[in-house]
């Protein structure tokens, strides 16, 4: 069975298109990042730790369209002041990393708020849960509730009901208006 980051990598693979303008709410090692950049026009990628951006820099050396920027993710808009097509989260900590250094409910909210203004009409919000962890749980009610407020959205759910396996919502924009 695939995982949702292979499920996710594929989805890209048959959405994104050249012109696009991506951004990655949560780059970590930058296997997301990466795979935006092959296919997007640019990648604006955020991570809040330096060890995170270091490795996305080396795995995507060979791509010139991607911006990196150390700061906490609810700062993006100091950053991105332009409609995108598509902002990614993978919430949680980074792989092999600081297990300290995580997502919250609190952070998260304030993060997806931040950015759901920029995406543009028929763009999308990619959010990957990771419910396992202390705080998970918590995190992923917050982004499910913040996701159905949005009547705008038209979601699709990867879950495959596997006790503690990741959730993701692929949220296409389907207008401005969320009533
Ligand atoms: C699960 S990892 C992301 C994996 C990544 N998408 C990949 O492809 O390798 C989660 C990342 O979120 C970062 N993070 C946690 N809180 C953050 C915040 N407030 N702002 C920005 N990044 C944050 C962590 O440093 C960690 O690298």
């Amino acid at each position: 069975m695939k995982s949702n980051t292979e499920l996710i990598h594929q989805w890209m693979e048959e959405t994104i298109q050249k012109d696009w303008v991506c951004v990655d709410m949560t780059c970590g090692k930058g296997r997301d990042t990466l795979e935006m950049a092959k296919l997007a026009h640019h990648v604006t990628s955020i991570d809040i730790q330096e060890a995170a951006i270091e490795q996305a820099k080396a795995l995507s050396s060979q791509y010139d369209n991607i911006t990196f920027i150390q700061d906490d993710h609810i700062n993006i808009s100091n950053y991105v002041k332009d409609f995108i097509h598509l902002a990614i989260f993978n919430l949680g900590y980074l792989p092999d990393g600081n297990k300290k250094i995580q997502t919250t409910a609190d952070s998260t909210l304030m993060a997806l708020s931040k950015i759901y203004p920029r995406i543009r009409k028929n763009g999308y919000l990619v959010v990957t849960c990771y419910v396992g962890h202390k705080g998970g749980k918590e995190e992923h009610e917050t982004v499910k509730r913040w996701i159905d407020h949005y009547k705008n959205f038209e979601t699709t759910i990867i879950d495959s009901g596997k006790r503690n396996a990741p959730i993701t919502y692929i949220c296409k924009k389907t207008s401005f208006d969320s009533r």
